[in-house]
């Protein structure tokens, strides 16, 4: 499989060059595109050296009317060659410039031709990041299909802290993998995922809530989007940018998304519930703030359990995946809830491990269903999301095709 690199003028040039060794381990061949910033942060020498392939520097060679009048097709037959077109770091402007088509030197016109998938992997200033314009061309590129690698949050060049650092490039290559073993495999399904945390109102400024990110059920509907399903996605409130195309339910409360959800099981294939619910909610809520004057007593009533009316009301051939959140014992609680709540599968997360679960981009877990305890090591959430789909589709399948899982712990990485 082939890859184009494009490299832009960011400090985060540098990494482009772990980038390419990291593709080409993957026994990918990789030719790389430079813009004319890109060369003032690293020479083209150093992925010409990489690569054993000429750098593509710009829309002109400097020589005779021949090469320049092969330079002049060059991007068309660049665009043709690669199998995926990654952009890493992709500016601010680059980003500008492919949202809005301009096509101005050799990357921002291969994007225009090429119909391979593209991956960006942006690296900015956090206030670059934040601005409304990247904001608007990112959701502009998101919504024709580009894959968007998000930055981490960290010390930036600049010396301000936030989010704008580029993708570790172990992470970009992930996604490339999973751009290039593109799937299709849930096309025709309607999946209805559920994510982040509800909020139970105290008073007027005061909620009972939780840790949940929604990082997990994002990335499932993500995936699942991306593998051809319609996704529904019913969200407590979060600060991530839910996934392009897929249609999005947001509540606050356990009941609103209790309604959501039951509103449209129905239509729903697969349903997988990874928000985490509130278990209680205050019996009153204040009008008026409450004011603080000595201990006071919260009189809680439960709220309902949605994933068990799931299980009740759905039709007998949707699937339906819960997840437990565990801090001890967890294989054992894990098993009890499974049974209760008679979900077809539990996600199992240990949320007591350091580094994973809520919050982080990692996560590790384990598949639960009545027969079978399917171990999945610590892994980034984006990768997770594709094994619980993975797996999920698998409960379709009868027993005896699953090979994998006997005795009873099968472990699959
Ligand atoms: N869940 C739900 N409705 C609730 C509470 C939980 O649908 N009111 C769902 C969650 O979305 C998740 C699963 O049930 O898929 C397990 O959630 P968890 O909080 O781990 O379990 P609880 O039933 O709340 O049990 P406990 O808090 O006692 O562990």
């Amino acid at each position: 499989m082939k890859v184009t690199v494009g490299v832009c003028g960011g400090i985060a040039a540098y990494k482009a060059a772990e980038l390419v060794r990291a593709l080409q381990r993957q026994a990918l061949d990789v030719h790389v595109v430079m813009t004319e910033a890109a060369r003032e942060f690293i020479q083209p020498l150093t992925f010409a050296s990489l690569t054993g392939h000429k750098v593509i520097t710009g829309l002109w060679s400097s020589g005779s009317a021949e090469s320049n009048l092969d330079s002049a097709i060059q991007h068309i037959s660049e665009s043709q060659w690669a199998d995926v077109l990654v952009v890493a770091p992709a500016t601010a402007n680059v980003l500008a410039k492919f949202a809005h088509g301009i096509a101005d030197d050799f990357l921002s016109t291969m994007y225009l031709a090429i119909t391979a998938p593209v991956v960006v992997a942006p690296a900015m200033n956090v206030n670059m990041w934040q601005h409304p314009a990247t904001h608007a061309n990112l959701e502009t590129l998101k919504n024709r299909g580009v894959q968007v690698v998000d930055p981490k949050s960290g010390y930036l060049a600049c010396g301000m802290v936030g989010d704008g650092r580029m993708a570790e490039p172990e992470l970009i290559v992930e996604r490339v993998l999973l751009v290039l073993n593109h799937r299709n495999d849930l096309a025709g399904e309607v999946v209805l995922v559920t994510a982040g945390g509800t909020r139970e109102a105290v008073d007027p400024v005061r909620f009972l809530g939780n840790r949940s990110s929604g990082k997990m059920g994002y990335a499932i509907a993500e995936a699942a989007q991306s593998r051809g399903a319609r996704v529904i996605l019913v969200t407590g409130p979060t600060v991530l940018h839910p996934p392009a195309n897929c249609e999005v339910i947001p509540v606050v409360t356990a009941d609103e998304m209790r309604s959501a959800v039951l509103g449209r099981l129905d239509e729903a294939s697969i349903v997988i519930k990874a928000a985490a619910v509130a278990d209680y909610r205050p019996v009153v809520r204040s009008e008026q703030k409450l004011k603080r004057s000595g201990p006071i007593t919260l009189e809680l009533v439960p709220t309902e359990d949605i994933l068990a009316e799931v299980v009740r009301l759905r039709r007998p051939e949707t699937l339906v995946v819960g997840f437990a959140a565990e801090t001890e014992n967890v294989l054992v609680h894990g098993r009890d809830k499974l049974l209760r709540k008679g979900a077809d599968a539990i996600v199992l997360n240990d949320v007591g491990r350091p580094g994973v679960g809520f919050d982080s981009d990692r996560n590790a877990a384990t598949f639960l269903t009545v027969q079978t305890a399917i171990e999945f090591p610590e892994m980034a959430k984006r990768d997770l999301a594709e094994r619980i789909l993975d797996e999920t589709l698998a409960l379709r399948r009868p027993l005896s095709v699953i090979t994998e899982t006997s005795p009873h712990v099968a472990q699959r990485d």
